[in-house]
């Protein structure tokens, strides 16, 4: 049976957890979330699944945006994770309710605890502290894997109604639509070497390289890639990311994020 996973990813952890279910089933083909959308996306596997980080306690824009696109996989066993530092809220039923729309049904979602990578708010945990992570995400991983050979319809984890409604209703709704023009607060440093790769990495080609140098578009989809994939820490967002330790996650490397 064949499965495409579309992830998005801007430091790593969907990609990862991405790679790792795939491992677990047959003939899996993995496709990155990115811009330009195709009109329509390949959805001729058996099964589809989509994973991708909570923002904000909801959906990132882009994949809001390109699961609408889904509409050929109607009729399909659909599965999705997000991916979460501290808190899913109701992201999955966010997803459930674009899909629906779109004439699609979630057939099961799962949250999946990974290192936040918040850099503005905090700096990256402790390798040990990310290692602790890692390890307890192994068996979610083996069980998704499971769920999703059985063809299991149903389940999609959410948390308690209230706190629901406050992070992944307000605040969400609130917060999402300032994402693209966040992307003012990024500045380059004079150590940047003009390499190029906050441009390549992007997911939204939101950076155009003028002089070698990045300038954002102010259409972000406020993944941090950029920054957090500079070899040299020459992008900042804001004063408080200057000397903050980054996150990425460790076992996946910028030529796997970057390939196509
Ligand atoms: C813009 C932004 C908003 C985020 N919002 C949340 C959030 O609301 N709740 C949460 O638990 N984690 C949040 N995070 C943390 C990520 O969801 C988490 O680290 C995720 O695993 C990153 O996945 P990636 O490495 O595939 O990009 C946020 C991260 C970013 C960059």
């Amino acid at each position: 049976m064949k499965t495409t996973i579309f992830y998005f990813s801007g430091t790593g952890n969907s990609l990862a957890v991405a790679q790792q279910i795939a491992a677990k089933l047959d003939s899996t083909f993995l496709v990155r979330i990115q811009k330009p959308f195709p009109k329509h996306p390949d959805v001729s596997a058996d099964r589809i699944g989509i994973v991708f980080p909570v923002y904000m306690w909801g959906l990132p824009g882009a994949v809001k945006e390109f699961a609408a696109k889904l509409g050929a996989g109607a009729g399909k066993y659909i599965f999705a994770v997000t991916t979460y530092g501290g808190f899913p809220a109701a992201t999955l039923h966010m997803l459930s309710g674009v899909l629906v729309k779109g004439g699609m049904k979630l057939s099961a979602g799962f949250g999946m605890r990974m290192p936040g990578n918040y850099v503005p708010m905090y700096g990256a945990l402790e390798s040990d502290k990310q290692q602790e992570i890692f390890n307890d995400s192994k068996g979610k991983i083996a069980e998704i894997a499971e769920t999703v050979k059985r063809g299991a319809q149903g389940r999609i984890e959410k948390g308690n109604w209230l706190i629901n409604a406050v992070l992944s209703g307000l605040i969400y709704n609130l917060g999402i639509g300032r994402i693209p023009v966040s992307d003012k607060k990024f500045f380059w440093q004079p150590t940047c070497t003009k390499c190029g790769i906050c441009a390549k990495i992007c997911p939204v080609e939101n950076i155009k390289l003028v002089e070698g140098r990045p300038q954002w578009q102010h259409h972000c989809e406020g993944c941090l890639a950029c920054l957090q994939w500079c070899p040299v820490e020459a992008i900042q967002y804001g004063k408080k990311t200057i000397g903050r330790k980054r996150y990425r996650h460790p076992e996946v490397g910028v030529k796997t994020m970057l390939a196509r």
